[in-house]
């Protein structure tokens, strides 16, 4: 399988509990590679602008609201088929769905504050680098 690069977002509800370290171990854990990380507080508009793709979601005010809350570490990972590997090691959205082991499963909070956001295709982890890491490439 391919080298990836895929765009990870650790989420308010795990910096608020210090727990990006415990979640950057399971990712390097997986064979994973922190090649970019940044803390940072998103604006309003760019969180509207990061999960516009869900504009016409009932959740999605709400879940504006919530990446605005607090930091979030944004970050790339590379390794192996990397995009189908970090939502392996995430989990299900729901952390209440999610299989045992997974981050999701022992971090997330409920199905909004779940800890942790990975690109879901190739063609959204290009979007997604470009979107916070504009001098990283977008392959390894
Ligand atoms: P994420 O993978 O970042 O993509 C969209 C986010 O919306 C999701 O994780 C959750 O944080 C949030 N969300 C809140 N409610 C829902 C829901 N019912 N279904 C999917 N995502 C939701």
């Amino acid at each position: 399988m391919a080298i990836e690069r895929t765009l990870s977002i650790l989420k308010p509800d795990a910096t608020r509990r210090n727990v990006t370290g415990a979640i950057n171990e399971r990712f390097e854990a997986r064979g994973l590679s922190i090649v970019a990380q940044q803390r940072l507080r998103l604006t309003k508009e760019e969180a509207e602008r990061f999960y516009e793709v869900h504009a016409a979601r009932p959740f999605y005010e709400s879940l504006v609201a919530f990446m605005i809350s607090g930091p979030v570490v944004v970050q790339v990972l590379e390794g192996e088929g990397a995009v189908a590997r970090v939502r392996e090691i995430m989990g299900a959205t729901d952390p209440e769905k999610a299989a045992p082991g997974t981050i999701r499963k022992d971090f997330g909070l409920s199905v909004e504050e779940n800890s942790v956001h990975g690109s879901d295709s190739r063609e959204t982890a290009e979007r997604e680098i470009a979107f916070f890491f504009s001098e990283i490439e977008i392959c390894p």
